[in-house]
């Protein structure tokens, strides 16, 4: 089959390889009908993830059809249309119990990016996401093997486009538990950084929880335009403000907004020093935007962190959180606790995820897909490719 493979920094190819094969006896084959590229695909095409392998299969935001299943599968059939989330889950552990899905203790082979880990297990396994997370291969391909079937996919109801809830896999849940994190309420303010995919749905999100103002900051005018003529967010460009929260708190009687969503990740832009030093490996992370996160929120209030980060960042301003009394929530997404709600909230038309979509690839062109969407050009919002 022809699949999206990894060949080292910014060097990603179709390929033919091997089809993949049922494994465990609650497998299913997927025949992938749609599929994404994400934000978080982009940390691993630019080399900062490590784990990484040359012929990796890259690809967690994917949809298509049942074309064979194990013997232990019984909530899916073969032919069933099917949405899958990105994390990897086995439904029984302490954790899935309490739906946190994400912390699945049973599917990841693999350490995990902790630190100061000490005897716990790691978190759960993500498709296409390194040896970190479980090295099981991704969706952006004709063909992938999806472990775990009777807790994750979703069937899709006939008259909804692959379009249409191809985004629950990931990027609208995210969005979805970011604000709900963030404690979005009719009457919140926020401010969210980032006007990626991610920032987008949380921006849609918090309107469709009724924020009453949600400010967005970022420096991709396109991207700002786009989150203000659809969610109606007041946008900020960090090229034009040199200092957002400021701004942010002025507008908000001196206060600051009720919480901020960090949806940027540990490549921010923003502070040279540490953009220098986290290539160096003498930071893990580039802080910038969480700092802008903790001045923009007012006393009291929540920092939601859907962005991705990893290692230690030295000029993390505990004390200023401290002295204000915030709450912060992060973390990847418990994808599977968010997926039904939110697929009745697209049928009810409350949700329309589609209207990010910006470019259609076959799957063929998917290296210029991720060039593209790496180099914010052609306007690029979000890429979806189609197997032949
Ligand atoms: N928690 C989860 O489960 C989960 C799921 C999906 C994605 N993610 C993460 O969310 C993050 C965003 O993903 P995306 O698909 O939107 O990616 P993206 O790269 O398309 O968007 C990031 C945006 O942040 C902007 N940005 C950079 N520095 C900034 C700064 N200092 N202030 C404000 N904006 C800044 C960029 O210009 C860009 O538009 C990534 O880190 C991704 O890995 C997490
Ligand atoms: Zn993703
Ligand atoms: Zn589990």
């Amino acid at each position: 089959m022809r699949a999206l493979t990894y060949h080292g920094t910014r060097d990603v190819r179709v390929e033919n390889v091997p089809d993949p094969v049922l494994q465990d006896s609650d497998d299913i084959i997927l025949r992938v009908t749609a599929t994404a590229i994400c934000g978080s695909d982009l940390h691993l095409y630019r080399g900062k993830m490590p784990g990484m392998e040359a012929g990796d299969i890259l690809g967690h935001e994917f949809m298509g059809i049942v074309e064979d299943a194990g013997p232990d599968v019984v909530r899916i059939a073969r032919g069933d249309r099917v949405v899958v989330p990105f994390v990897i889950a086995c439904g029984t552990c302490f954790f899935c119990q309490l739906s946190e899905y994400a912390a699945c203790q049973n599917t990841n082979p693999g350490g995990g990016a902790a630190l100061n880990r000490k005897a716990l297990t790691p978190p759960a396994a993500l498709f296409g996401y390194s040896a970190l997370y479980g090295g099981v291969p991704g969706g952006q391909a004709e063909y992938v093997r999806v472990p775990k079937a009777n807790v994750g996919p979703l069937v899709i109801p006939d008259g909804l486009a692959d379009e249409q809830v191809l985004f629950l896999s990931d990027i609208l849940p995210t969005g979805y538990q970011a604000a709900i994190n963030a404690g979005i309420k009719p009457g919140s303010t926020v401010a969210i950084f980032g006007a990626g995919p991610v920032g987008q749905m949380c921006a849609a999100c918090c309107r469709m929880l009724g924020a009453d103002r949600i400010f967005m900051v970022d420096h991709h005018p396109y991207r700002l335009e786009f989150a203000r003529t659809t969610y109606g967010v007041h946008p900020i460009d960090f090229d034009e403000q040199d200092d957002p929260a400021e701004m942010i708190v002025q507008a908000t009687a001196g206060r600051g907004v009720d919480a901020s969503i960090e949806a940027v990740g540990f490549e921010a832009k923003g502070s040279t020093t540490e953009t220098v030093l986290t290539a160096m490996k003498l930071e893990g992370s580039s802080g910038y935007a969480l700092r802008q996160c903790i001045a923009a929120t007012r006393r009291g209030g929540v920092v939601s962190i859907p962005g991705v980060y990893a290692g230690f960042i030295h000029a993390f301003l505990i004390g200023d959180a401290f002295d204000k009394g915030l709450t912060f929530r992060m973390g990847q997404t418990h994808v599977q606790r968010f997926m039904p709600e939110l697929l009745q909230m697209i049928q009810e038309g409350r949700l329309a995820p589609e209207a990010l979509i910006t470019h259609r690839l076959p799957l063929d062109e998917a290296a210029r897909g991720y060039a593209v969407f790496d180099e914010k050009r052609e306007d690029c919002r979000k890429v979806v490719l189609t197997p032949a």
